[in-house]
């Protein structure tokens, strides 16, 4: 699995990593067959592990698996989201508590009370609790609140959705983290599943096997990833074989322009 620099700064993330949405929001007897997922994430390399307080249990069910199947091998990411200052205290502990003290990526989550939580990460990052700082948001509409959050100077990474029929990022928002040179983290690779759900026939999919595509899902993710000012794409999955899966498509080599046109109209199409 290809290794990628977060941007300035020293971060070294997998070029796949793991989002936790619902896929780790349960209890009980589930949690045991999700810890699975994570430790054949860590077993495929993959190293970057994204979460937040919105997420459920998300974040507890990905502490004990860590604990259990390597927090040294993980980079996490997780986020504080609320717009009142005790419950984003209270938010941190939490998270610093299930990840055994230490967060390497804080996000401030849908850019919720963006400085005052800015104020608190830099406090963190001090401290040397926390190695770098980020902001989220999955809608257009925020773009622009965003990128003057990213023009404060007071960020390492932004994550924002892209995927091969999402490209809004491409117009302003990736251009600008790239002159900036801020670490990129891509939410919703796979459309939040809806990319996914229609798979072109394997005779289409006959020329990316010379990039060691095998499935839909990996020329997805390599959409992604053939672009240069992606640090990382955070697939979410509910289960161990495609987590591996998945993490093969942060194997070189990556597309051309050609093979990515080609693979958004598959895209379209699905
Ligand atoms: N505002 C924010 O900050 C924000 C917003 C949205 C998302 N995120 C982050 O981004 C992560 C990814 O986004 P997402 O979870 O919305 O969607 P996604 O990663 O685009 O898609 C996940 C879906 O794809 C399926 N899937 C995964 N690998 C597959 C494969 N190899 N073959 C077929 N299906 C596959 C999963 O189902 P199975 O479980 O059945 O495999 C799941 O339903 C989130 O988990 C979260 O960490 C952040």
């Amino acid at each position: 699995m290809q290794r990628r620099r977060l941007g300035r700064g020293d971060v070294e993330v997998s070029a796949v990593g793991l989002g936790t949405w619902q896929v780790l929001d349960v209890r009980g007897r589930e949690e045991e067959a999700r810890h699975e997922v994570i430790r054949a994430a860590l077993d495929a390399g993959i190293t970057l592990f994204d979460s937040s307080p919105m997420y459920g249990e998300a974040e507890r069910v990905l502490g004990d698996a860590l604990e259990k199947h390597g927090r040294d091998r993980a980079t996490v990411a997780t986020k504080v989201w609320t717009s009142n200052d005790r419950e984003a205290e209270r938010q941190i502990d939490r998270a610093l508590s299930f990840f055994g003290g230490r967060v390497e990526l804080y996000q401030v989550h849908n850019l919720v009370a963006a400085q005052k939580r800015l104020d608190a990460l830099e406090e963190l990052k001090g401290e040397g609790r926390i190695r770098s700082i980020g902001a989220t948001h999955y809608s257009h509409s925020a773009f622009p609140d965003l990128m003057d959050v990213m023009r404060g100077g007071r960020i390492d990474f932004v994550q924002v959705p892209y995927n091969a029929a999402d490209t809004a990022v491409t117009e302003e928002v990736l251009p600008l983290a790239a002159e900036l040179d801020l670490g990129v983290i891509v939410m919703v690779p796979l459309g939040s599943g809806r990319l996914v759900r229609n798979a072109p026939s394997e005779k289409d999919l006959e020329p990316l096997r010379e990039f060691g595509v095998e499935t839909w899902a990996q020329a997805l993710l390599k959409f992604v990833l053939s672009d240069e000012r992606v640090s990382c794409a955070i697939p979410a999955t509910s289960k161990p074989e495609r987590a591996k899966e998945n993490a093969h498509a942060g194997d070189p080599p990556f597309f051309g322009d050609e093979e990515r046109e080609y693979v958004a109209s598959l895209a379209r199409r699905a």
